[in-house]
Formats: structure tokens, C-alpha cells, sequence
């Protein structure tokens, strides 16, 4: 590069993908003990979306992917890597990363799945970025899907984490920066010490088999959360995290046009809010539609948040996440 500023690496064009299938709260209450009004006012979620049989998670990282593509101008041959967030990949092995290499048709290039659950977008662009300014590549599609709705348990005891999660895609194409648009600090963290506080515990190689009849009877392949522990670690992290972003860079929270945290409840996104003295309009939120998507809801709050106008080229925003881990982070970029 030759403009005489450090390289650094900026987000090109974004695309999203929800499965059609609307699920609302009544409808789980017909499964479970539950109701919309618990799931509303504790969550803040009013529906969510689910796959249908034969979509996989590959599939929806594909069709945002294509979209991601086109709003960035590139040809699918432009992609020199693929970096693959998800908690809920097509197969225990290998990863949805060279999956997603096939569906869309592209040479053999590389493909690094990432595992760092609700973080794994904020930590994608971190690597992207990395990538970028090491000068390996100059064109990197960051891609954070999940069907969450296959791993759930549909039953009184899966009650507490059934409600709050749903399916969906989103995906980032980050490219070598001329300008001075890009990302502009990562903080990047985790903490196994939580590790068993929001989990999958079967199938894992801590045991044989990998998972069993019993296991599945056991409700174990579905997620275990130990919920306020969970809530209390994530309104501590997620400003924690910010905070961070914007002394590294000397940049006051008003100065953001908007904060684009995960969105894993209406309550913590709200006591988020509260903390960093931020209006309501400059924080993202869609978990009223389509519920807690893990790698995938920055992306797609992202990808909505420009088509609706909230955020233009030059923009100063600021993505955080919390999750299972525990994992936290963020990443303030100049859109
Ligand atoms: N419908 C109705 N009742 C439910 C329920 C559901 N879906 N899930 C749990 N309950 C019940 C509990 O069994 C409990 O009943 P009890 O008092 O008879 O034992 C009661 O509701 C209250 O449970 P509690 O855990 O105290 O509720 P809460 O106010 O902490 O809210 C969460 C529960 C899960 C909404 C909340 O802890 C939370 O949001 N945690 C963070 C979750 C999260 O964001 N996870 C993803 C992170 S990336």
C-alpha cells in the first residue's frame, strides 16, 4: 500500500440469512411450560426462526455469504480465505469452513473454523484484521452461522435455554484498507473457569463414546446454562470490553453511531446500554425476531443496521460480544 497509512483492514460488504420459519413464543408454549409473557419479559424475544428440515448450517452461511459477496462488489473467486464462526456446526468434524469452500464453489483455498461461541464473529474480524495487516491476504470472508434449533430440548427441562435461541447467518467481507475506514482496535478474552456454566457437555472426548443412548436420554447433547451466572458475568464483560476498545483509542462513547453488541437478551443489551450512557438509538437490538443466534447475531444486526440506513461509510461502531466460554470481546471499526 502506498498511502502512507498503516495497512489495516475494513469491512467491504455484509449479508444476511434467516431461515423463513417463524416460531413464536405460543408455539413453544405448546411444546413446554412456558409462556409469552415469561419469555418477553425476561428476555425480550417475541419469535424466533428455525431451518427446515434439509437446510443445514453450511446452507445458511452460503446464502449470506452470496449476498455478502454481491454488496461488496466481489466475485466469488475474489475470497482468498474463509474464516467460519459457529457453535452448531454439520458435523462434529471437520468444520463448516471447507464445507462452505465447496457450496460456494471456490479454488482450494484455506478455511479456519472458529469455536469461541457468541464471540467467535468479534473474534473472526480480529483475525481477519490480523491476517490482512500481515500482509497473507487481502480478501478474507468472515462468516458467523448456526442452527441452534436441531441441538435444543423441546421439553419442561430444556425450558430455560429452549426459549432463547433460533438459526441464522451472517457474513462479512473484509478487505485490504486504502482509506481510513477499518477496524480500529480488538479486545479479545476468555475465561475457562465458567466453562461448565453455558455448555454442550456430549458428544466430547472426555468420555467413551464420544456420546451415548443414555446421554441424549439425559437431555446432555442439548445446551446447560446456569443462567444468572451467565447474566452476571455478561453486564460486567460486555462494558468491560468497550471500554476498552475506546481507551485504546482515545475515542469517547459519544462518539459512536451505533453499538452493535451480541444479542443474547434484551435485559443485558438494556443494562449495556445504561452503563456505557449510550440513547437507545445507538444500540442495536432484533432479538424481539429472531431470538440469541450466537456467532451469527452481530452479523446480521450489523447487515440490517446499514440496509436500514442507521450506518454509513465512515461511521464509528462498535461490536461486543459475551458467551459461552466464557469468551468476550470487541471490536471498534470505522464502517
Ligand atoms: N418459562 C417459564 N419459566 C421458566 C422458563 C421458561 N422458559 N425458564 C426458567 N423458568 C423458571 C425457572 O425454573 C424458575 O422457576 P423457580 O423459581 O420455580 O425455580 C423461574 O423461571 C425463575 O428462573 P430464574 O433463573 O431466576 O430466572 P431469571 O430471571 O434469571 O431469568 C434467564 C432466566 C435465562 C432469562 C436469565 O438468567 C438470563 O437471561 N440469563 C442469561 C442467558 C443468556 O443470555 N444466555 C446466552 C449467553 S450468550
Amino acid at each position: 500500500m502506498d498511502h502512507g497509512l498503516p495497512p489495516r483492514a475494513r469491512i467491504a460488504g455484509l449479508g444476511h440469512h434467516l431461515p423463513p420459519r417463524v416460531v413464536t413464543n405460543d408455539d413453544l408454549a405448546q411444546l413446554m411450560d412456558t409462556s409469552d409473557e415469561w419469555i418477553r419479559e425476561r428476555t425480550g424475544i417475541r419469535e424466533r426462526r428455525f431451518v427446515d428440515d434439509g437446510t443445514s448450517c453450511t446452507d445458511l452461511a452460503e446464502a449470506a455469504s452470496r449476498k455478502a459477496l454481491e454488496n461488496a462488489g466481489w466475485e466469488p473467486d475474489d475470497v482468498e480465505f474463509i474464516l467460519f464462526a459457529t457453535l452448531s456446526p454439520d458435523l462434529f468434524f471437520p468444520g463448516n469452513g471447507a464445507r462452505l469452500q465447496h457450496q460456494l464453489g471456490l479454488g482450494p483455498i484455506g478455511a479456519l473454523d472458529l469455536r469461541t461461541q457468541c464471540t467467535g464473529f468479534v473474534y473472526a474480524l480480529s483475525v481477519a484484521d490480523a491476517l490482512i495487516r500481515a500482509g497473507q491476504y487481502r480478501r478474507i470472508l468472515v462468516v458467523g452461522a448456526e442452527v441452534q434449533s436441531r441441538g435444543l430440548r423441546m421439553d419442561d427441562d430444556g425450558r430455560d435455554t429452549a426459549v432463547l435461541f433460533g438459526d441464522g447467518a451472517g457474513a462479512a467481507c473484509v478487505e485490504a484498507s486504502d482509506d481510513e475506514r477499518g477496524f480500529l482496535a480488538h479486545s479479545l478474552h476468555s475465561d475457562g473457569a465458567n466453562a461448565l456454566d453455558l455448555c454442550v457437555r456430549k458428544p466430547g472426548s472426555l468420555q467413551v463414546p464420544f456420546v451415548s443412548a443414555e446421554d441424549i436420554a439425559a437431555g446432555d447433547t442439548a445446551p446447560h446454562m446456569n443462567g444468572r451466572e451467565v447474566f452476571r458475568n455478561a453486564v460486567r464483560r460486555f462494558p468491560e470490553a468497550i471500554q476498552e476498545v475506546l481507551t485504546a483509542t482515545g475515542t469517547p462513547a459519544s462518539e459512536l453511531k451505533l453499538l452493535v453488541p451480541h444479542q443474547a437478551n434484551a435485559r443485558i443489551t438494556e443494562a449495556v446500554r445504561r452503563r456505557m450512557e449510550l440513547p437507545e438509538e445507538k444500540v442495536a437490538s432484533n432479538i424481539e425476531r429472531y431470538g440469541n443466534t450466537t456467532a451469527a447475531s452481530i452479523p446480521i444486526a450489523l447487515s440490517e443496521a446499514v440496509e436500514e440506513g442507521r450506518v454509513e461509510r465512515g461511521d464509528l461502531v462498535c461490536l461486543a460480544a459475551f458467551g459461552a466460554g466464557f469468551t468476550w470481546g470487541a471490536t471498534l471499526l470505522r464502517y
